[in-house]
């Protein structure tokens, strides 16, 4: 494990592109595998999650061509998933974990049996298993909730699926395994969530439909896809935009950022928060289904970020907020320790469920470098202004909880170390390097 030290930075100026976004490369990747025809995908994500879906695809029989930031896959077509004598490894990938039993479930007659890492086997599987279940399929996860588990794939049925918890991985599964079932299959979210998978799955063709929290999909016999373009990520490039936010004197611009409003919560917070962030974002509530036929827009829009850093202000953040930042809430934490008055974060109770229990890790984390902040069931406290003081973060093998701990340092009084630095290649490598040409 990797010790690295982040000293306070004095003012951060400059330039960075953002790594290509990480939920919109697992899944193009994937709607490719299920497509007859070759895909190209430019700016694919070359990350350690977004490796693990390439493995998984290939032992399901697509081929995959890497050609420098862009891979071309040539699809094993949406019934034909090749059975694996072994098990899948979706490695530290919960995106790969839910969305693939979503395809696998409709594969007649096959088994498949996925397993991850240890942090992925901590995490629920059951929030899949529940819906493919009532759509005729088979899951058996181990205890009856967790990976490693066992795929059976039948003969679907549409449904009407109101999902317990707003979550896009969930949400995703069911539209792809709808694909596939006989009928019209309909997702009832709680309260919006990242809709990429809707986004893509228009662009090939599929005819969603959207009408307020409801999103449908009517079975299909073929993806309509030949080449995809990847925006950058916002949730890796909320730690750039932070680090510029907080560290005094800083201008930084970040390039070629995906700001598709289900994303874009965290911007909408900063602004409440006070920051200087200038971006062209998608409307709020997005572009909307067409208003005659319900069609979900196929655009993924982008923009450059424009972050300066300046004094804030602490804010509230909701439960519907939540799933529109929930990656990035960590870092609400942190600004939140050097804004005036109070920051809350309710209704995230989906935190503790992530690749670590967030609450406990930021939480943790942060009061060992001289937060006041208090941990709630769905969320955290934290009291401002103080700043850091610094110290030692373990990112618990948690990618942002590395990159928190990063940005910590450059804002703190005394700098960081953050213990297991490495864990950041799961989403953004070449991050401390990103920070440092900043710096
Ligand atoms: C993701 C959705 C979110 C997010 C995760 C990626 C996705 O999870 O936390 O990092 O790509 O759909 P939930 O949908 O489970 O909240």
């Amino acid at each position: 494990m990797s010790a690295v030290r982040f000293g306070p930075a004095e003012r951060l100026h400059g330039e960075v592109v953002a790594p290509p976004d990480k939920s919109i490369s697992h899944r193009a990747a994937l709607l490719a595998a299920m497509s007859a025809g070759p895909v190209r995908i430019a700016n694919y994500l070359r990350a350690a999650d977004t490796t693990s879906t390439l493995n998984a695809l290939r032992q399901l029989g697509a081929l995959v061509d890497l050609r420098d930031s862009d891979v071309v896959i040539r699809g094993a077509g949406l019934r034909a998933a090749g059975e694996s004598d072994t098990p899948i490894d979706v490695g530290n990938a919960g995106t790969l974990m839910r969305l693939l039993p979503g395809w696998l479930a409709a594969q007649e007659g096959k088994l498949f049996t996925l397993d991850g890492d240890a942090s992925i086997r901590g995490r629920p599987v059951d929030r899949i298993a529940d819906p493919l279940r009532l759509m005729g399929a088979s899951i058996e996860p181990t205890d009856g909730r967790y990976p490693p588990f066992v795929v059976r794939g039948a003969s679907l049925e549409a449904i009407d699926y109101v999902l317990p918890v707003a979550s896009a991985q969930v949400k995703s599964c069911v539209l792809l395994a709808g694909l596939l079932a006989a009928g019209t299959t309909t997702v009832t979210e709680p309260a919006p969530s990242r809709d990429h998978t809707e986004r893509m799955l228009a662009g090939a063709g599929v005819a969603v439909r959207r009408a307020g929290c409801d999103v449908s999909v009517t079975s299909t016999d073929e993806l309509d896809m030949h080449e995809i373009a990847v925006p950058g990520d916002l949730s890796s490039a909320a730690f750039v935009i932070a680090a510029g936010v907080l560290v005094p004197g800083s201008h930084v611009v970040v390039r070629d950022v995906g700001v598709n409003w289900t994303r874009a919560g965290f911007l909408r917070i900063l602004q409440r928060m006070g920051a200087i962030v200038i971006a062209d974002l998608e409307p709020e509530t997005g572009p909307g289904p067409d208003p005659c036929t319900g069609a979900v827009t196929a655009i993924e829009p982008v923009s450059d970020l424009d972050v300066s850093a300046g004094p804030l202000r602490g804010t509230v953040v909701e439960p519907d907020e939540v799933p529109l930042a929930i990656d990035e809430l960590p870092l609400v934490a942190l600004l939140g320790c050097f804004a005036e008055g109070e920051t809350v974060v309710r209704g995230a109770q989906e935190l503790r469920v992530k690749e670590s229990d967030r609450i406990a890790g930021v939480v943790d984390g942060l009061r060992g470098l001289g937060a006041q902040i208090e941990a709630t069931q769905d969320g955290f406290v934290v009291a401002g202004d103080a700043g850091l003081r610094g110290g030692v973060v373990d990112a618990r093998g948690d990618h942002r909880m590395a990159m928190l701990g990063a940005v910590a340092g450059l804002a703190s009084r005394e700098g960081v170390e953050v213990v297991g630095m490495e864990a950041a290649e799961v989403s953004y490598p070449g991050f401390a390097e990103d920070l440092a040409r900043l710096a």
